[in-house]
């Protein structure tokens, strides 16, 4: 073959994105993730439906599972995707987070372990938790509950999570709350669409009154722009933007747009496990890299 063909080819959109893959497959495996010093409680919310909160949600827990992390996933939708996902079962009578919250579980009775690889687990959501919204409101407490009876499991485990990330429904009801008070951080997914930011604000004032009154350790850690789409200029805006908005948040890594991450969770899989060489899974790993090697924020009289 002439050498003229030969550099042709290499320079082939498919050539370049094999090597591109190939290059950042040896990046993730050449360092090792560091472990948090303590567990870093992660909620991962926008009230804005479908932006990929629950994909991130499973996505990095099995990312930061298969590097060596202790990790549970909590499911606080009703829809139970997250359950899905990562292949736990969540049948009406199956135990879950609605008897954690509404009927005084342990919440080491409900955990399930994920047969995703690594130390993964999670608490399902049933459709029962679909009325807990109104059942919370009578109740002693109620935006405490899923905080104490984690914090309860946490001073129990012998070796505690290094991570738990809880996925929100896209709603700023009693839930979402109970979620930002059992957490230290917020993570925020940002699809890279039109009205991206529109109800963002609403959604930091939520959080800024919880950190008031009720959780003074909420802190927005993180935000990861999704679903993006680098053959669109409204994409690369919006991400600008968001960039503009939140230099510190922002993690460098942004998420593409992929049907492997989309066919994933009919598979009771993580993208990760689906699919590892696929570029949702690479840029998901990067992401979780990133997150480990950031570490938690500094937070004063932190009480976790
Ligand atoms: N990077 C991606 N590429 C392609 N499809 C994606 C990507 N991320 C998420 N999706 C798909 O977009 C849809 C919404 O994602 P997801 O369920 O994670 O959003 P969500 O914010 O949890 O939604 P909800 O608000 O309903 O809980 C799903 O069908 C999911 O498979
Ligand atoms: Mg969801």
């Amino acid at each position: 073959m002439p050498a003229s063909t030969v550099s042709t080819e290499a320079e082939t959109p498919l050539a370049r994105e094999v090597a591109d893959h190939a290059r950042r497959r040896q990046a993730l495996a050449s360092a090792p993730l560091p472990l948090p010093d303590r567990t870093r409680v992660f909620t991962i919310s926008n009230q804005k439906g479908g932006v990929g909160k629950t994909t991130t949600t499973v996505n990095l827990a099995a990312a930061l599972a298969l590097s060596g992390a202790k990790v549970l996933v909590i499911d606080l939708d009703p829809q139970g995707n997250a359950s899905t996902a990562l292949g736990v079962e969540h049948r009406s009578d199956t135990a879950s987070v609605y008897d954690v919250i509404i009927g005084d579980s342990p919440l080491g009775d409900v955990i399930q372990a994920s047969p995703e690889a690594g130390d993964l687990s999670c608490v399902p959501a049933t459709i029962h938790l679909a009325g807990a919204e109104i059942e919370l409101v009578s109740l002693v407490a109620r935006e405490q509950r899923l905080r104490r009876a984690l914090d309860l499991h946490l001073k129990q485990m012998e070796e505690p999570y290094d991570y738990v990330f809880i996925d929100c429904p896209p709603s700023l009801g009693l839930l979402t709350i109970n979620a930002f008070v059992a957490a230290n951080e917020v993570l925020i997914p940002i699809q890279c669409e039109y009205y991206a930011l529109e109800g963002l604000s609403q959604l930091l004032k939520n959080i800024e009154l919880i950190e008031k009154h009720l959780n003074p350790e909420l802190n927005v850690s993180t935000i990861l722009l999704t679903m993006y789409d680098s053959r669109t200029n409204l994409a690369n805006q919006v991400a600008q933007d968001v960039r503009d908005h939140f230099p510190q948040q922002v993690l460098a890594t942004i998420i593409p747009r992929s049907v492997r991450v989309s066919e994933a969770p009919s598979y009771g899989q993580s993208v990760i496990g689906y699919d590892p060489g696929s570029s949702g899974s690479l840029s998901y790993l990067e992401a979780a890299a990133e997150i480990a090697r950031r570490g938690a924020p500094i937070i004063e009289g932190a009480r976790r």
